[in-house]
């Protein structure tokens, strides 16, 4: 079964191809260039650019794959959560194409698509912890043996990849901020400045970021000489010591044995070691998917679509776009 997956929830047009859950095409149309100059994704800029692009990106990606469209046995396209006007470019290609080749289509979560990644190169056992960083989202799951989620803590202001985005943009360093960071941070003393490791009183699996972001800022201020190297390090290292504390306790309180890291900001090197070193001691094992898996892409989408199209499910072509879209319900743990 071939299946297409369209992804537009945020900046980068994608679309990816799959076959009996192995990848045959993955195509991603970045808008860096567009949102650099803010320092952020533009919401409006982004689903105008969505829409020159998005056609473009399916063919280019039935080019790849060696197909072409009378191949496609099912469409699938993220339907949230994320930026409305964004979402409703993928999904209303996806939904057209269902309807003019008379095929099943699926509406995705772009959660479950980061999360299951991993399994479009190595088998993924369950139950397990999930931990999504990225630009939009930051937040802990637990994933069942019977393919249901539960959502055990989340940010309570900005995403982890925000905060890195932010803290680029006020470094004066490029756009996405992540990528940046890291590699200023790579010779800089990460004791140099302390910041704080925010936590949220009487929810210890939930995770906030602004009060780094502020904390940055008059870092910057108060110390006009300070090594840009020696503050990127600093505040990475703020980033990834609050979200080893949660995973370490989430892992903890729920006796997850696996846990995967994914998302954007799972690209990065300091925490996926920070992470190993963790969950070893928590005696838990580290999955995280390939580094081009991490941020978004199309293929993720497909996959996740592919799973459920295979058991002979599929949506309504009236499925609407979900800005908010929870992958479960919220689920209390330990004490
Ligand atoms: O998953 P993604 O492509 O989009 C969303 O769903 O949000 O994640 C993009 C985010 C950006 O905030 C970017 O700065 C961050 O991931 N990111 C990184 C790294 N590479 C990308 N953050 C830290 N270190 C990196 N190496
Ligand atoms: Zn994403």
């Amino acid at each position: 079964m071939i299946v297409l997956g369209i992804e537009s929830s945020c900046d980068d047009t994608a679309a990816g191809i799959v076959e009996d859950g192995m990848e045959r095409a993955s195509i991603v149309a970045s808008q860096d260039d567009v949102h650099g100059p803010y320092g952020g994704v533009v919401p409006e800029l982004a689903a105008r650019n969505h829409v020159v692009h998005v056609v473009p990106v399916v063919r280019r990606a039935l080019d790849a794959a060696g197909i072409r469209l009378e191949d496609i046995d099912g469409v699938a396209a993220t339907v949230g959560p994320g930026l409305i006007g964004c979402l409703l470019v993928g999904l209303s290609t996806a939904k057209a194409i269902a309807h003019a080749r008379n095929l099943p289509f699926v509406g995705v979560n772009h959660i479950e698509g980061h999360l299951l990644s991993i399994e479009l190169d190595e088998a993924l056992e369950r139950p397990f912890l999930g931990l999504v960083v990225s630009g939009g989202h930051s937040a802990l799951y637990w994933a069942g043996e019977d393919g249901t989620y539960g959502l055990l803590g989340s940010t309570r202001d900005d995403a982890a990849g925000e905060a890195y985005d932010k803290a680029a943009k006020l470094l004066g360093l490029g756009y996405p901020g992540g990528r940046e960071i890291e590699k200023l941070a790579q010779d800089g003393d990460p004791t140099a400045f302390s910041f704080p490791r925010p936590r949220v009183r009487g929810a210890e699996l939930d995770l906030s970021f602004s009060g780094l972001k502020t904390a940055l800022r008059l870092t910057v201020e108060r110390n006009p000489d300070a090594r840009p190297a020696d503050v990127a390090a600093s505040f990475q290292r703020a980033v990834i010591d609050t979200l080893v504390r949660a995973t370490r306790r989430a892992v903890a309180e729920t006796g997850a044995r696996t846990v995967v890291v994914t998302g954007g900001v799972s690209a990065n090197q300091a925490l996926r070691a920070a992470m190993e070193r963790a969950t070893e001691e928590e005696g838990a094992t580290l999955r995280v998917p390939a580094l081009r898996r991490c941020t978004d892409n199309g293929v993720m989408i497909a996959y996740a679509g592919w799973r459920r199209l295979a058991r002979g499910e599929s949506d309504p072509l009236s499925l609407n776009a979900r800005a908010q879209w929870a992958l479960g319900p919220r689920m209390v743990v330990g004490g």
